[in-house]
């Protein structure tokens, strides 16, 4: 069963989606390189490639079911961040606002039907919930060591691999 129109538009939007995602942590980890945190700007490019990743891995489930992409307009994304802390919030409500597009992306595909848009889908659900969990736990290294230790949890951040 090739893919339908509505859920080409659908996960187009949401490769779009992964891409501003991309951008917002590649500027993030500009800007702490920028201001001497290579732990944090570690953490911030892989995040990056990992939301690129998953905007090819959504194209390349399109394009299987013989689907065609098409990505949107890209916004321009913040760069002025004041403290460490701060980038990680705006993490955080990003990656909670994605979560909502992705649960939005499950139930449109439910409605047309689509069970392996479905499937599909239902792993993002999962890897939003990881996602959430992962900056969650960085959130809760700022609550614990507080203000004067930001050096170790920039140590501790820096240490992710993929
Ligand atoms: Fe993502
Ligand atoms: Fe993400």
């Amino acid at each position: 069963m090739d893919i339908n129109a509505k859920m080409q538009k659908a996960f187009s939007d949401q490769i779009t989606a992964e891409l501003y995602s991309s951008n917002l942590y590649l500027e993030m980890a500009f800007w702490f390189r920028k201001e001497g945190w290579k732990g944090f700007a570690n953490w911030m490019f892989k995040q990056s490639d990992e939301e690129k990743q998953h905007a090819m891995d959504m194209a390349n489930f399109v394009l299987n079911r013989g689907g065609a992409v098409k990505i949107g307009t890209i916004e321009a994304v913040p760069n002025d961040y004041k403290e460490p802390r701060e980038v990680f919030e705006k993490t955080m409500e990003h990656e909670k606002h994605v979560s909502e597009l992705i649960h939005a992306l499950a139930e449109l595909a439910e409605d047309e039907h689509d069970r392996a848009s479905v499937n599909f889908a239902d792993k993002y659900i999962d890897e939003q919930v990881q996602e959430e969990t992962s900056v969650r736990d960085i959130l809760n290294l700022f609550r614990h060591r507080d203000g004067h230790t930001v050096a170790t949890i920039d140590d501790i951040v820096g240490q992710r691999e993929a």
